[in-house]
């Protein structure tokens, strides 16, 4: 056998789409990466939509465009990507870290409300929904979410929904609760576009913001530039901005992506089912933590820690599993165990003991939607194998 722990599905509409656009003669940003806007709006129920070239450049225009500076400070769970992080320093502005649940690895109300009362000053906090699950947004059974407690206080929220789509929360999606959400088309994401990203907002000055940053700074699209009848080559800029925009041909595999993603999510849905009765009972391994129905999570990841008693270290386990040809992941090595943060914050482990736990036994399991029953079954026999005595 031999499983990758990621794979890529373009056996839809990807390449005639795609296809379609090089016949065009217009490669870069234009109606394609429109249509993909209007239609990822459409699907998780936000009203604008801003295709950028990654997540990381979404979350970095979203924190902008909500007016974070030089230093403000930003609250952010250790448990995550650098990306969730950098782009506060992007902005000169510091990351506060944050333990997060031992099963869930989302941050939770608890943890929201005890930041914000350690720390009144903090203008912002990214939300991490974290292997496809969504954090607890909503107010549930008269308990205040996340979204009340921040509003309560002033608090900006910026969602990095990398691993959320298509996530759904108190019976909405993921894209329709914060000020600004980001999501990724990473390669390896639930739905990709090779590269690429998506603001989504509910905001129309945020909106304009995002969209003006996304390009230079530039008062109007390129699109808008060579397809007006006159004075084409007018433009203003009112901003220092990036260069960030998605290009037509990502958009167009994008396209073809959305069409299946609900057949994609329901595909990993059933990887992380098999997992999750297969591998109950096996005494050193705690499978993830689940605060929602199955149809409501994405099901990016699925991890699984090694507790305490367990018979083989994490990275041995993880070569025992390489040597048997399945490749796995680790999500993540904490942010406060990151040189960069670690050294210029004075970090130490024992302020994020959830956090550590996860991270000494953590391991992903392959998840995409080609895995067969029978790759399937072979990694879980592998893993008892490995475990136990079995
Ligand atoms: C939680 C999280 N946020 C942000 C990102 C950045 O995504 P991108 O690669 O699209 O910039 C990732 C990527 O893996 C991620 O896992």
């Amino acid at each position: 056998m031999n499983i990758p722990f990621a794979k890529v599905d373009c056996s839809g509409n990807e390449a005639e789409y795609v296809t379609k656009v090089l016949a065009s003669g217009w490669l870069t940003t234009a109606g394609v990466a429109a249509e993909f806007e209007k239609r990822f709006a459409d699907m998780v129920g936000g009203s604008f939509a801003c295709a950028v070239n990654s997540c990381t450049a979404a979350l970095h225009l979203g924190l902008e465009a909500l007016d974070v500076g030089p230093g403000d400070k930003v609250l952010v769970q250790s448990m995550t990507f650098t990306s969730s992080a950098e782009v506060i320093r992007y902005l000169g502005a510091d990351p506060i870290f944050l333990d997060c649940d031992p099963l869930t690895r989302l941050i939770t109300p608890e943890i929201v409300a005890h930041a914000l009362d350690t720390h009144p000053d903090a203008k912002a906090l990214v939300v991490v929904h974290f292997g496809g699950q969504a954090a607890c947004m909503a107010d549930v059974d008269g308990k205040p979410g996340i979204l009340s407690l921040c509003k309560a206080k002033g608090v900006k929220i910026l969602e990095d929904a990398a691993h959320a789509f298509p996530t759904r929360h108190a019976g909405k999606r993921i894209g329709s609760f914060g000020d600004v959400t980001c999501f990724s088309f990473y390669a390896n994401k639930t739905i990709t576009t090779g590269e690429g990203g998506m603001v989504v907002t509910e905001d129309k000055d945020i909106f304009t913001r995002v969209k003006t940053m996304r390009l230079h700074g530039i008062n109007r699209d390129i699109w808008d530039r060579f397809t007006a009848k006159k004075a084409n080559w007018e433009y203003d800029v009112v901003a220092p901005g990036y260069k960030y925009n998605m290009p037509d041909v990502n958009a167009a595999i994008g396209l073809a992506q959305l069409e299946r993603a609900e057949e994609f999510r329901q595909k990993r849905e059933d990887c992380c089912r098999y997992y999750h009765k297969h591998l109950a009972g096996i005494d050193c391994l705690e499978l993830p933590g689940l605060t929602c129905e199955w149809s409501d999570h994405a099901c990016h990841l699925y991890p699984v820690i090694l507790t305490e008693n367990t018979p083989i270290f994490r990275n041995d386990f993880i070569n025992a599993l390489a040597d048997k040809g399945i490749s796995t992941s680790v999500h993540y090595k904490p942010l406060h165990r990151m040189t960069y943060y670690r050294e210029h914050y004075g970090l130490k482990p024992e302020d994020f003991p959830n956090t550590e736990r996860i991270w000494k036994g953590t391991v992903s399991l392959p998840v995409y939607t080609e895995l067969k029953g029978e790759e399937l079954e072979y990694i879980c026999k592998s893993i008892r194998e490995i475990l136990t005595s079995e």
